[in-house]
């Protein structure tokens, strides 16, 4: 063949699969059904991208504790790894070192025993649904152990059903961890005013059928922790009194990843006896993308052996104990790049930036609605960066919740709304995450939208004395907001000055001539 037409060979393909594109994309293709024809790579990825690009943009999305972004380097190693089946520990052995790196980073800051035989006890899951299930079974698994040896059975034998207590604040995981897994639970509920666990109520719950307790380290309702540290001292006064050995599992899907950089003293974790097991979701606060959750256990022997399986036909022993077998290596390896990048440092800051952008986010929602939206969401205690709030009862608004956010998506702001669980399932609350791309910025445009919103439904509804006190609200929100800045460039200004002042003779050292001038010329410049 010449080369001539070799090269119009080529361009002639060149235009046929650009062409293609369109013809392919404009055929009626089949939804529900394969279509019997094959199409070109570039048609099908087309028509999938073109329908993709009608879903809510991920970075907008307030409702989801889910991260949305994660650096190239991040993003290039997930790729590189995504081919890679963590279940064959044969054939991608560093894979699953480094998924045993991240389980012993866990349980360091969760402050596991460190005197743990052969290291760590955990597993990536797929998220923290998964990690429940699993934490759940392990405690039934010793409950089931316990009652054969007290009863002289084996195991198979106690056919008593075994509870579980907890708030009625859980995420759907947990009731489907008892529904699924034949364990009653115990829900306690919640009241005005109480979004999480009653410790009182959870200890009168207890018996000797009850495999353990599930506390929520950050609901998934109002974003608060519950008192693990109170639940821990009550069930060891029950165990003194009555002998009742009742454990914890740790609820952490998203507070895991908080608490230890930004509430350090807050004991949750390890450090309290009863609490054997806490799962939390790599892929929300641990910043990784979806699907990756994490599991935990105190000690070896909390994960009863009995749950775990052995298998060898991949060519070596390999022992298996999640819900899943097969799963790509790709977020545990991003997760042991946000670990090594970020490093307690990293990810403290990010986590404190988080849990002050929500503080400030509280404090104007209430200050700037003038009474008219109530944060439920307790900012100012060791919580989770987001906010809870309802339209205040007491207005008597023409308009709700669920209006109030079908408005601001209007807007591009993705928000849900929700009623709270039982006794407080009257309340219908809207909720906004901050993750780590909210910056002020966005806060002060999603603020502002609010605001909008509010004065353009309150406006529609004929709340004209709203209306008016919204719009005046806005003049002293900007006026404190310019006198909040005026007080942080001073704070500025005196904190250069003094740098400028403590590296004077540094800088006349390093050079004589003009640069002393330059920094004060740049300290005014900063006052203007
Ligand atoms: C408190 C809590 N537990 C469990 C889950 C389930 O986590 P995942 O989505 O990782 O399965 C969530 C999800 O938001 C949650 O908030």
């Amino acid at each position: 063949m010449s080369l001539s037409s070799h090269v119009s060979d080529q361009s002639a393909k060149a235009t046929i699969g650009h062409l293609a594109r369109f013809v392919e994309v404009s055929h009626d293709t089949p939804k529900h059904k394969m279509p019997e024809r094959t199409m070109t790579g570039q048609a099908a990825a087309s028509i999938i991208r073109s329908e993709l690009r009608l879903d809510g943009n991920p970075n907008l999305n307030l409702a989801s504790f889910v991260t949305t972004e994660v650096d190239r380097e991040c993003l290039d190693l997930m790729i590189e790894n995504l081919n890679k089946n963590l279940a064959d520990t044969s054939q991608y052995g560093h894979s699953s070192e480094i998924q045993d790196r991240c389980v012993n980073i866990l349980a360091d800051l969760f402050h596991a025993p460190p005197d743990n035989e052969g290291g760590a006890v955990g597993t990536a899951t797929i998220g923290s649904s998964e990690a429940i299930m699993l934490g759940g079974l392990a405690l039934k698994w010793r409950w089931r152990a316990q009652q054969a040896a007290r009863q002289g059975k084996k195991p198979e034998e106690i056919t008593t059903r075994c509870n579980l207590i907890f708030s009625a604040a859980v995420h759907v995981s947990v009731l489907k961890l008892c529904r699924y897994f034949d364990i009653d639970a115990r829900i306690i509920p919640l009241e005005h005013n109480r979004y999480t666990l009653d410790i009182d109520q959870a200890i009168s719950q207890c018996d000797e059928n009850s495999c353990g307790v599930v506390a929520i380290l950050g609901t998934t309702l109002t974003g608060e922790f519950e008192d693990i540290k109170r639940l821990n001292n009550a069930l060891l006064k029950l165990k003194a009194k009555k002998g009742l050995d009742i454990p914890i599992h740790v609820d952490g899907a998203s507070g895991a990843m908080v608490a230890p950089f930004v509430f350090p003293d807050v004991e949750w974790d390890f450090r309290l006896e009863q609490v054997r097991s806490i799962n939390t979701s790599g892929h929300k606060y641990g910043l990784v993308l979806p699907g990756l959750g994490w599991i935990i256990w105190r000690r070896k022997e909390d994960l009863p052996e009995d749950l775990i399986f052995h298998v060898n036909y991949l060519g070596v022993d390999e022992a298996t104990f999640n819900l899943n077998f097969s799963r790509s290596a790709a977020s545990i390896i991003g997760q042991y790049y946000q670990f090594l990048c970020l490093g307690v440092e990293g990810y403290t800051r990010i986590m404190q930036l988080a849990v002050d952008n929500a503080k400030y986010l509280a404090e104007s929602l209430t200050s700037m609605s003038e009474g008219l939206l109530i944060v439920h969401s307790q900012n100012d205690k060791p919580s989770l960066p987001m906010i809870a709030f309802s339209l205040n009862p007491a207005k008597s608004l023409k308009f709700n919740e669920t209006t109030f956010v079908h408005w601001l998506r209007e807007r591009g702001w993705i928000v849900p709304v929700y009623t709270l669980a039982a006794n407080a399932s009257d309340i219908t609350v809207c909720r906004i995450v901050v993750r780590e791309n909210f910056t002020r910025n966005i806060a002060s445009m999603l603020l502002e939208d609010i605001r909008l919103v509010l004065v353009a439904l309150a406006d529609h509804h004929g709340h004209q004395d709203l209306v008016a006190s919204l719009k005046a609200a806005r003049d002293d929100q900007h006026q404190h907001r310019r006198s909040k800045q005026h007080a942080e460039r001073v704070a500025q200004m005196i904190q250069s000055n003094q740098e400028v002042g403590g590296n004077h003779g540094d800088v006349k050292k390093a050079d004589k001539t003009g640069k002393e001038k330059k920094d004060k010329h740049r300290t005014v410049h900063t006052i203007c």
